[in-house]
């Protein structure tokens, strides 16, 4: 199992979000440094909301949604699989690291991320997508070694207008041969 363990040369572990994590998750989804990422997070969200939100998720047989916490117990962001296909076990990825941006923790995240949904749940292939301009997140993806899919014209539709999108993928048995390299 790879959510809930601390394994060595990671900063940080993964752990199953509960509907106590809410305040935690207040305190990011109305950032634009952070929302403006996503395309659900455009506009204001209510604790109300994000609490309907949070409890579908939960609920749901096509989410499997994470905490992201250091080694001291502290909330640094959420790691979920999400519109997971089984029949194909596809599921797209989604990271968000809230505190403690740029010390590695993104990476570590979507390495942990892909290991749970490779060697806990069985999945055959994780996907994302990103926006054009996230930069950071093409680095990340393109280092650790995620394929190239496409681009997704005018995917999502902002306040400023349509913006295309950056579609990634792994695969498992691509996850086979890099994870000795990503220390797993
Ligand atoms: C994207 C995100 C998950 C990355 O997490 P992080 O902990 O800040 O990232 P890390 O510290 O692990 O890695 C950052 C890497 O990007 C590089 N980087 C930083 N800013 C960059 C930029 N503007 N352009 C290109 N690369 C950049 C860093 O140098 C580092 O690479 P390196 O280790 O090779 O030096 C985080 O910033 C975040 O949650 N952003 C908002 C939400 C988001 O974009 N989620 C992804 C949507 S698909």
């Amino acid at each position: 199992m790879i959510v809930n363990r601390w394994l060595d040369g990671f900063d940080v572990r993964l752990r199953p979000v509960t509907m106590d994590d809410l305040d935690a998750m207040m305190t990011w989804v109305n950032r634009p440094e952070v929302t403006q990422n996503f395309a659900r997070l455009s506009r204001a969200i209510s604790r109300e909301e994000e609490a309907q939100w949070l409890h579908r998720t939960l609920e749901s047989d096509a989410d499997r949604l994470y905490a992201i916490e250091d080694r001291d117990g502290a909330y640094i962001g959420n790691a979920g699989l999400h519109q997971i296909y089984w029949p194909a076990r596809a599921a797209r990825l989604g990271v968000v690291v809230a505190n403690q941006q740029g010390r590695g923790i993104g990476q570590q995240t979507i390495k942990l991320l892909s290991a749970a949904a490779f060697l806990d749940h069985g999945l055959h292939k994780v996907w994302l997508i990103h926006y054009r301009t996230n930069t950071r997140m093409a680095h990340i993806t393109a280092k650790l070694g995620f394929a190239f899919e496409g681009v997704l014209r005018d995917e999502y539709f902002h306040q400023d207008g349509y913006h295309d999108m950056i579609r990634l993928s792994l695969l498992d048995h691509e996850f086979t041969r890099l994870r000795g390299s990503w220390g797993l």
